[in-house]
């Protein structure tokens, strides 16, 4: 089986979210299930990716691409990386900028690498069985692949999935721009259009042989007008080629054992050296040093996706206790200023550290006893499985993948059951309350270190979505094989 994986963002590359690990993770854990397929990944070579990996990337194929006018360079690089192969599309116009997204050409940045996608196939001969198309970033190669090249030769075998990580980016822009940035034909029009824009999301999910999301409860959730972001009526009418698979974690680049960004090693079997990563992330946040105080992180873009309202509303009640609040992430500047501010305002409790760090997450999760995430929805949500995995009990609200993936902590028939704390309502109220149940548990030492060994145990690798992916890519190819 030859699996070409698309994407705006891959881990160890480039990363802005969640998506760059699943891109990161997904391919190479597929290909370690099958050795015998062909595992590729494709996304722009960013003039962010470190200078260590493009010094060990091969030029493999130079040619130009045709986007509507235009008709611009594009160069392919390779690096393989646990068997998979990443292919990157180079054009320094595009994506020499100073972060991944932003900038006001993100549109036609983008169908520039989808037509580049499908230049590539077609200069190298290099025909997959599954295009899995990523966001609406990738959006238009599913359409290109479908609407333009659908009854060529070489193309016209090549299956779609469509993977929707966040139904909030659709991809919208005006019809007047159609044909000039996103080389789209006039009759395609009823496909792309919704509700009178361009929304590229929409026409990859009407192309697309099957569409994924990242967790089976979002898979329900986007089929309602709350969750749908106004495209629950099209996942609505094409809900039989939807399926959720939750995301896994990459187990190796996680893993507290072995982590060298952390302070102290550990694992489940040594849980009580977590301690000292908490001692050393107060010494060097400035935080008083105190093994017995609660740590609570919160690690997040700072959006409103993220529930961040409901801690901003309850954050000064929470501090009346003895806790210490560490803050990492990046995003609306109303937030930022918050937690700015209440780090001022309150030094010896709140840590706030505004940017985006891979490693010094990774810190924080080893440090922290308790992870919350009150987001108002959450497609899939990684970072509960990342605190899982370091032993930090999450507290969560029963939303998307944070419904499938953590369940309440209670007592069934004297045994213990669940691995963290949930709510269900977008409630300040409820969110504090339930925290103070996680506080309440830290104080009955063994049973919170019961619960966060258990956490540690539980299974967020790869390993069962992996053989679903699979699964469902054997499902697609059988069909292929039948109608032909
Ligand atoms: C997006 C979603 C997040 C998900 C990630 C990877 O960032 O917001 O919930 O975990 O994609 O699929």
């Amino acid at each position: 089986m030859k699996i070409l994986y698309a994407g705006s963002e891959v881990l160890p590359f480039s990363s802005s979210g969640g998506l760059a690990d699943v891109m990161g993770s997904l391919p190479a854990a597929l290909k370690k299930r099958d050795p015998s397929s062909e595992v590729c990944v494709i996304s722009p070579l960013y003039s962010s990716i470190d200078r260590k990996y493009r010094e060990k990337m091969k030029k493999t194929a130079e040619f130009n691409v045709r986007l509507s006018w235009r008709n611009q360079y594009c160069g392919i690089y390779s690096y393989e990386l646990d068997g998979v192969t990443y292919y990157f599309v180079d054009n320094e116009y595009y994506f020499k900028r100073g972060s991944l997204y932003g900038d006001f050409d993100d549109g036609e940045r983008f169908a520039y690498f989808c037509a580049a996608i499908m230049e590539f196939m077609a200069q190298s001969g290099y025909y997959p069985d599954i295009l899995h198309a990523n966001d609406w970033q990738t959006a238009l190669s599913v359409i290109y692949l479908k609407m333009r090249h659908g009854s060529e030769k070489g193309f016209r075998d090549v299956k779609a999935v469509f993977s929707i990580h966040n139904i909030l980016f659709q991809g919208q822009y005006d019809h007047a721009i159609a044909g000039d940035v996103f080389d789209l034909e006039p009759s395609w029009a009823p496909t792309v259009d919704q509700n009178g824009c361009i929304n590229l999301m929409k026409g990859a999910v009407v192309c697309a042989d099957n569409v994924v999301t990242v967790s089976p409860r979002y898979a329900e959730e986007i089929k309602t007008p709350e969750y749908g972001e106004g495209l629950d009526p099209i996942i609505r009418m094409y809900s039989c080629k939807l399926t959720g698979i939750l995301n896994g974690i990459d187990y190796t680049y996680y893993d507290p054992k072995t982590d060298d960004s952390i302070f102290r090693n550990y694992t489940f079997r040594s849980i009580d050296r977590k301690t000292d990563n908490k001692t050393a992330l107060q010494k060097e946040l400035g935080l008083p040093v105190s093994a017995g105080t609660p740590m609570i992180s919160v690690i997040s873009r700072l959006t409103d996706q993220k529930g961040l309202d409901l801690l901003t509303d309850r954050a000064e009640e929470l501090l009346c206790d003895d806790v210490q609040l560490v803050i990492l992430g990046c995003g609306d500047s109303r937030y930022e200023e918050y937690f700015r501010w209440l780090s001022r305002k309150y030094p010896d409790k709140v840590a706030a550290l505004i940017k985006y760090d891979k490693l010094m997450s990774k810190r924080i999760y080893a440090a922290s006893d308790i992870f919350l995430m009150p987001s108002r929805f959450e497609p899939c949500g990684l970072s509960q499985m990342i605190a899982s995995r370091y032993g930090a009990v999450p507290v969560v609200r029963e939303t998307g993948g944070l419904y499938d993936s953590i369940k309440p902590y209670r007592f069934v028939d004297g045994k213990q059951v669940g691995n963290g704390f949930t709510f269900a309502a977008p409630d300040s109220g409820d969110m504090l309350y339930v925290l103070r149940q996680a506080l309440g548990l830290y104080r009955d030492r063994d049973s919170f270190r019961a619960l966060a060994v258990s956490i540690m145990k539980h299974d967020f690798s790869w390993h069962t979505s992996a053989a679903l992916y699979a699964e469902l890519y054997d499902k697609i190819l059988s069909e292929r094989h039948v109608s032909q």
